[in-house]
């Protein structure tokens, strides 16, 4: 299976401190942000590794990663996106790398406490489709919501004024090749974004989605607070908790 990350988009909500560089390089304790999805794909045994980025400091990715020796890779692949099209354009520029494959999809600003390879493994052994982690949050609306019917996931609904649970999706996914055609037939939102959720709906409605359940934190660092708590946490834990 191969993994990509997606570290596009401008990180507007965190201006000024995006305004002359990428927020996936900003710091997030004591490593630059990118650094974190990277060690959760190596951990969960994934090698073949495609970063997503764009705006004025790509290249700052390749200064700082290079060829991941500092994670124990031999080679990292790297690709633009231009502009702030969505998650799921960003996505969509991964599929001559995916060559039909697998693939595990992270987040740029996600970050998690525990390992996900025991999803990973489960999603190598599940014959096709594609597969969320959710977890638990205060704060449901600033993020895609689950929706679930008898314990069953019926729908996903992104940044809903008034969520129908407590779950959110997670910026982690795994999707089969399926993934490209379905990207191909999005159409922007309502913020002018292609969304990831429409792609996990699409899923849905083919009854081909299934979901795991995050354990440890998770933090996503699209906001100053977010950005703050994420930092906090990642301090505790190398401190020892
Ligand atoms: O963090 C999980 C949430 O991420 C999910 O619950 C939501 O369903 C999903 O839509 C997404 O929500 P956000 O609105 O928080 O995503 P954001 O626009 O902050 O983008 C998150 C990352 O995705 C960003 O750090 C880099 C990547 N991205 C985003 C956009 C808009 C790209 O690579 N390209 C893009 O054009």
């Amino acid at each position: 299976m191969k993994g990509v990350i997606l570290a596009g988009g401008l990180g507007s909500r965190l201006r000024p401190l995006t305004n002359v560089t990428n927020k996936h390089l900003l710091p997030i304790y004591d490593r630059p942000m990118i650094f974190y999805p990277l060690q959760t794909l190596v951990e969960a045994g994934i090698r073949d590794i495609l970063i997503v980025t764009g705006g004025s400091n790509a290249g700052d990715f390749l200064r700082l990663i290079g060829n991941g020796a500092a994670f124990g890779l031999k080679h990292v692949n790297y690709t633009y996106q231009k502009g702030e099209g969505g998650i799921a354009e960003a996505l969509g520029l991964a599929e001559h790398f995916a060559d039909g494959e697998k693939l595990v999809v992270i987040l740029g600003d996600n970050i998690v406490q525990r390992s996900v390879a025991s999803f990973v493994e489960a999603f190598k052994r599940q014959p096709l489709g594609a597969k969320i982690l959710i977890k638990k949050v205060p704060d449901p609306e600033r993020f895609g919501v689950v929706v679930f019917d008898k314990g069953r996931v019926l729908k996903i609904e992104e940044k809903p004024k008034k969520p129908k649970s407590g779950f959110i999706v997670t910026g982690i996914y795994m999707y089969d090749a399926q993934v490209f055609e379905i990207i191909k037939t999005l159409k922007p939102s309502n913020r002018g974004e292609m969304e990831i959720t429409d792609v996990n709906n699409a899923y849905i409605r083919r009854k081909q989605m299934t979901c795991g359940f995050l354990q440890g934190w998770w933090s996503d660092c699209g906001t100053f607070d977010s950005l703050l708590g994420a930092s906090q946490l990642v301090a505790k834990d190398s401190r020892g908790g």
